[in-house]
């Protein structure tokens, strides 16, 4: 199988191109592995020469500008990269004769669910991030309509910055931290991630698909297991999202339900465990 991938250099690209290197039984006679500097996805001209020259069977699409509060005050940059850029290459796709797997986010929804969302939940994203992604599902799904969006959330590994790598930093600084604890959703490892939708490619998906590791916590309850597990002793205090205001708000619960993922027999581990692995051997 041939691959293009479009955020090769990103967090979970890191994983993507790990995966496809080392599992040739599953994907790996071909793998274009491509940053912003190798295609801005905002170039039709060249996102087309790209997609055309490397012929793939999927192109998979993980580039996104993903500051989420940089998108509330660069909106015309947020819709540039995460809309018009997945429009132009899924109209490459479509001309190269490729399937399409975009990888897309939990905030098309706006948390006021008590329950885990579904695939066929309605969008209603409360941030220009959130926008530029539900905007960009819409538009794939018309111009290709086999496409598969993967939606995931809260990501973590070792492919760039993340939420235990920046907690471990400052409790190892600091006596205590504060971290918010009234938003609620499913931490998922990039490694596991990769995995999971390597698998997908493999079962020829299409539609929505929802992928996070199992379980879920708050970002204070997240934040807590990552002291644990690394004996640090820092102090975890709980606060509200109102004490600590960011320029994008941010849904209050956006646990993605795995049904949709289950039709595929694909399961994941639970977050915990892979919170563990992330860590590495010398945690417990
Ligand atoms: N991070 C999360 O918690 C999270 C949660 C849910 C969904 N997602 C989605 O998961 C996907 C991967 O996220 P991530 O955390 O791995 O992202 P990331 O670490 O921020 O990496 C972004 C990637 O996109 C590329 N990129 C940015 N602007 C581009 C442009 N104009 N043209 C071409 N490439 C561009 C970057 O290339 P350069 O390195 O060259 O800049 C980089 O490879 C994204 O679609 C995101 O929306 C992420």
């Amino acid at each position: 199988m041939r691959v293009t991938l479009f955020g090769a250099s990103g967090l979970l690209g890191h994983d993507l191109v790990h995966e496809l290197r080392i599992r040739p039984d599953i994907v790996g006679d071909y793998l274009a592995a491509l940053s912003s500097k190798d295609a801005d996805v905002r170039d039709r001209d060249r996102v087309r020469k790209v997609i055309r020259n490397s012929r793939p069977d999927w192109t998979i699409l993980s580039a996104a500008y993903t500051d989420v509060d940089g998108c509330e005050t660069n909106p015309d940059l947020a819709f540039a990269v995460n809309c018009d850029g997945a429009v132009h290459v899924a109209e490459a796709a479509r001309e190269a004769g490729s399937r399409l797997l975009f990888i897309s986010t939990d905030y098309v929804f706006d948390g006021t669910k008590q329950s885990p969302y579904e695939v066929s939940d309605a969008r209603n994203p409360i941030s220009v991030y959130g926008q530029s992604k539900a905007r960009a599902e819409e538009r794939l799904l018309e111009i290709l309509p086999e496409v598969c969006i993967a939606r995931t959330s809260w990501l973590f590994g070792h492919g760039g910055k993340c939420f235990p790598a920046t907690i471990l930093k400052l409790a190892s600084a600091r006596p205590e931290i504060s971290v918010v604890n009234d938003q609620r959703g499913s931490p998922t490892f990039t490694r596991d991630l990769a995995s999971a939708l390597l698998q997908l490619c493999r079962a020829s998906a299409r539609g929505i698909v929802h992928v996070t590791n199992s379980g879920t916590c708050t970002w204070y309850e997240f934040a807590s297991e990552i002291v644990r597990l690394s004996r640090l002793p820092s102090l975890v205090k709980p606060v509200t999202t109102a004490e600590f205001p960011r320029p994008a708000r941010r849904p209050a619960y956006s646990v993605l339900s795995p049904a949709s993922l289950h039709a595929y027999n694909i399961q994941m581990p639970a977050w915990q465990h892979a919170l563990q692995r992330y860590l590495g051997p010398t945690v417990s």
